[in-house]
């Protein structure tokens, strides 16, 4: 049993991740300033699990913070390092995800992506934490030209300042790592594109406060809280014209990182990229239509322009990830379309699911 302190761990990702640490039966400290998430996601997971483990109440602690806020990161620190006396791991997911509202709010998220994760390894430097699997991004690569899949060493060049701001995270991880005599264990996770919910129907992600993600998109639609999907680009260079994307099951994601974590305990020090994806490009439409057949319904569709940073083809080589975890995605698109569906129409009848 380990103790993970997990940044964001009230979000969509963050909550999996815990959900998948407190099941492995460790301890989970989540610090999250609860700006796009409620403590609800994790309440959910305690009422859960308790039916099944009496001590995952003890388990999970949860801290208000903001990661920006330095002086009270500390006091979270000094707070947890009081009870716990040992840190094991920091999975960092604190940070804003929209890739388009980026383009319109570059210094929100500047400010909030990199100055955050500055504040947050100059707490863990002071507290003697030293290992950290933080959330990168396909959005790093530039896949404007590829038909092919990508690998890490792929060109990068973002295109929006959401994608700047996550290969500039992974810069600084890099200059930590390199400046120091200091043991840092580092893993940087590039996501392709998470989707799905937890397979219980208890925890997913909330569709209204998801950016312009295509698949809580089709949640919304489905579900009558939208008219149609809006499709960006049609005539791309791909089988049917529209944008072809790795989906991976948040679950199967989640797993990548406590897998993460088991690497990076092998090594007194070390720093690892890694491509989290399946390998298997999706089309738009070829979503759309499993959407449709596994949940029984119909999603109406209107075609737009693409946007900034819209590629026609983004898939990860995820060899390396193969290779060096012990993990691979289990999961398939029907089960990441069934389950994201689950997950609404049982929270939406319990009227928990609010606009
Ligand atoms: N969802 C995706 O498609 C995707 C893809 C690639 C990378 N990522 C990255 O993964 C991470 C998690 O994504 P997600 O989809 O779970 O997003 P999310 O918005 O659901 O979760 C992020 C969590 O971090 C919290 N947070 C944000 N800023 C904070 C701060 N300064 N201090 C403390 N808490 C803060 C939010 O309240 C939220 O609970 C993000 O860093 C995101 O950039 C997400």
């Amino acid at each position: 049993m380990a103790n993970f302190i997990v940044t964001g761990g009230a979000g969509f990702i963050g909550s999996h991740t815990c959900f998948s640490l407190l099941q492995k039966g460790h301890k989970v400290i989540a610090i999250d300033s609860f700006f796009n998430s409620s403590k609800n996601n994790l309440r959910n997971i305690i009422s859960y699990l308790k039916k099944y483990d009496k001590t995952v109440e003890t388990r999970l602690n949860i801290f208000k913070c903001d990661i920006k806020n330095e002086n009270k990161l500390r006091k979270t620190f000094k707070s947890i390092k009081s009870t716990f006396l040992n840190i094991d791991a920091v999975i960092h997911f604190a940070g804003f995800k929209d890739s388009n509202e980026s383009i319109n709010k570059p210094l929100d998220y500047w400010d909030n992506n990199v100055n955050g994760s500055i504040k947050l390894l100059k707490v863990m430097k002071e507290f003697g934490c030293r290992t950290i699997v933080f959330s990168s991004s396909a959005a790093i690569y530039d896949a404007s030209y590829c038909n092919d899949i990508i690998s890490e060493d792929s060109e990068k060049n973002p295109k929006t300042p959401y994608g700047r701001t996550k290969l500039v995270i992974e810069e600084l991880l890099q200059n930590t790592y390199e400046s120091s005599e200091e043991n840092w264990r580092i893993a940087n996770l590039r996501y392709f594109n998470p989707i799905g919910a937890s397979p219980e129907g208890i925890i997913g992600e909330d569709i209204f406060h998801s950016g312009s993600n295509i698949f809580p998109a089709i949640l919304k639609v489905a579900n009558g809280y939208k008219s149609k999907l809006s499709i960006y680009g049609t005539d791309f260079n791909t089988k049917d014209g529209t944008g072809i994307r790795d989906y991976i099951h948040v679950k199967d994601l989640a797993d990548a990182h406590i897998a993460a974590v088991d690497y990076l305990n092998n090594f007194k020090r070390e720093f690892v990229c890694l491509n989290i994806g399946t390998g298997k490009g999706t089309s738009v439409i070829e979503l759309v239509n499993i959407f449709e057949n596994v949940n029984n319904c119909k999603i109406k569709t209107k075609n737009l322009e693409k946007r900034i940073g819209d590629f026609p083809i983004v898939v990860a080589n995820n060899k390396k990830a193969l290779d060096l975890l012990d993990w691979e995605p289990k999961r398939t698109i029907k089960d990441m379309c069934l389950d994201g569906q689950k997950w609404i129409l049982i929270n939406s009848k319990a009227n928990k699911i609010k606009k």
